[in-house]
């Protein structure tokens, strides 16, 4: 049996992708290889971000150098964002690749293997599908991801926002959506499998928008939520990412009133200077960003919040950063992910003056991540004594205990057994760090 290796870089759509890919090449008869060494077929799903996350994908190709000079019918792959990037251009880097497909072309790649040559020359699909106008096909049965407590579904793919810094508008095309059948039958298929926990994915969840659903009904993510709330055993409901200006009521008013929805939502800031929102083509201000936080919170009292804040953006000056973490300590993040902003191909910002040197952009993401790591734990330590739910997914930092996320997805760690795999339990909670809360299970 032919056996494969993917390794997944960038966001989880890549890692949902992967999942797709695998399922794909089971169904082709492919197994999976415990690593590298022992694959006849290397996949890197890559990712295109930021320069550091396109070296990184350089680097570990060129590392596997040696396994293709020993073993020269070895086929080694990528796909993903940097693939789309790059296309033929990639062979410049990485000459002894065999196959480079954008993520549009993932689909293709079982049956491409059946014929391709390893010693021959590369097979370099980029570009949408032909049919680029439909979305991406759903994950085959008994697919990777069909056993998981906790699975991604991706709703919608590509982008038409454009932000200045971005290269994903790029790479990933326009914004495709899937059918709301197709996304309904995968999360059964995914339930019937023991899946507890789904996260809808999307560049921007918000637009889902399927050819031959009313919009006059109202916003169709919302009926897609409302949907996937009927399944009796579908615990948690999560979906990432929403763009700030594209919240409307109706989908703030299921924070709260939804059974499953999770009090957790990743909502990008970027930045808390307006004149800084503008320039990067964010279209909202700092008003309008507070505005939608006070009304999600009045929906869900106890809603977690996280956002991406990128620092150094061109033009960005002493003042735009106080701004930044001022807005960071109004609303009070329950974390950050936040980034040195970064050229990308293609871009308007790349061509943008006023760059920020590399030094002062360090020492300005210093600043950001140092305020937002009190603030993180200030309401880590404020869960000591209360009792959440925990989903448990499997064993704890420490020997003897488990670990799992509440719906406010803190990672939970506390002593227990193996048998709790799965459950949704309460623990009450003893003390708050930085990463987690440890507790104790309340029988
Ligand atoms: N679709 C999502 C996520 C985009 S990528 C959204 O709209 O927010 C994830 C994060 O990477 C972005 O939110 C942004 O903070 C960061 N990012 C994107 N391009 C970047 C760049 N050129 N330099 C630095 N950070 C970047
Ligand atoms: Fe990139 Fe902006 Fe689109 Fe997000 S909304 S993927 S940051 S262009
Ligand atoms: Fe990276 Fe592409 Fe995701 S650039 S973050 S893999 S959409």
């Amino acid at each position: 049996m032919k056996q494969y290796f993917i390794s997944t870089f960038g966001c989880q759509m890549n890692v949902y992708d992967s999942g797709r890919l695998a399922g794909l090449l089971a169904a082709k008869g492919w197994s999976p290889a415990g690593g590298n060494d022992k694959a006849d077929f290397i996949f890197l799903n890559t990712c295109s971000i930021r320069e550091k996350a396109a070296q990184k994908v350089i680097s570990r190709l060129k590392g596997l150098k040696p396994l293709k000079k020993r073993n020269p019918d070895l086929i080694i792959g990528v796909g993903g964002c940097l693939a789309e990037q790059e296309g033929r251009e990639f062979l410049g880097k990485v000459p002894f690749l065999s196959l480079i497909t954008g993520p549009g072309r993932l689909a293709e790649i079982p049956e491409i293997l059946e014929t391709l040559d390893p010693r021959g020359p590369a097979v370099i699909l980029t570009g949408q599908t032909p049919d680029s106008e439909s979305a991406p096909e759903p994950c085959p049965a008994g697919g990777s991801a069909a056993s998981a407590l906790s699975s991604f579904i991706t709703v919608m793919e590509g982008c038409d926002n454009f932000c200045a810094y971005c290269v994903v508008p790029y790479l990933r095309g326009r914004e495709k959506s899937r059918p709301l059948k197709d996304i309904l039958s995968e999360a059964e298929s995914l339930i019937s499998g023991g899946c507890r926990e789904i996260t809808l994915l999307g560049q921007n969840v918000n637009s889902y928008a399927p050819d031959g659903l009313d919009s006059k009904k109202g916003p169709a993510f919302v009926r897609l939520l409302k949907e996937l709330d009927s399944y009796k055993e579908l615990w948690r409901l999560r979906f990432t990412t929403s763009h700030p200006k594209d919240f409307p009521p109706e989908l703030i008013g299921l924070f709260g009133d939804l059974r499953t929805l999770a009090p957790h939502l990743h909502l990008p800031l970027q930045s808390g200077s307006d004149r800084i929102l503008k320039a990067m083509g964010r279209r909202y201000d700092r008003a309008g960003y507070l505005k939608t936080v006070t009304a999600l919170r009045r929906a869900e009292p106890d809603l977690a919040l996280s956002t991406d804040i990128i620092v150094g953006f061109p033009g960005e000056d002493e003042r735009d950063l106080e701004m930044t973490l001022e807005m960071l300590a109004q609303v009070r993040f329950d974390s950050i992910y936040s980034f040195m902003y970064s050229d990308r191909p293609q871009t308007k910002a790349a061509l943008m003056p006023g760059k920020v040197a590399e030094t002062e952009k360090a020492r300005r993401l210093g600043q950001v991540q140092n305020l937002q790591k009190a603030v993180t734990l200030e309401i880590n330590e404020s869960y000591a004594g209360r009792t959440v739910e925990v989903l448990v997914a499997g064993p704890g930092r420490e020997k003897g205990q488990m670990s799992g996320r509440t719906g406010s997805l803190k990672t939970v760690n506390f002593p227990g057994s193996p048998d709790l795999c799965g459950r949704l339990v309460p623990v009450r909670i003893e003390s708050g760090w930085t990463a987690s809360l440890l507790g104790q299970l309340v029988s």
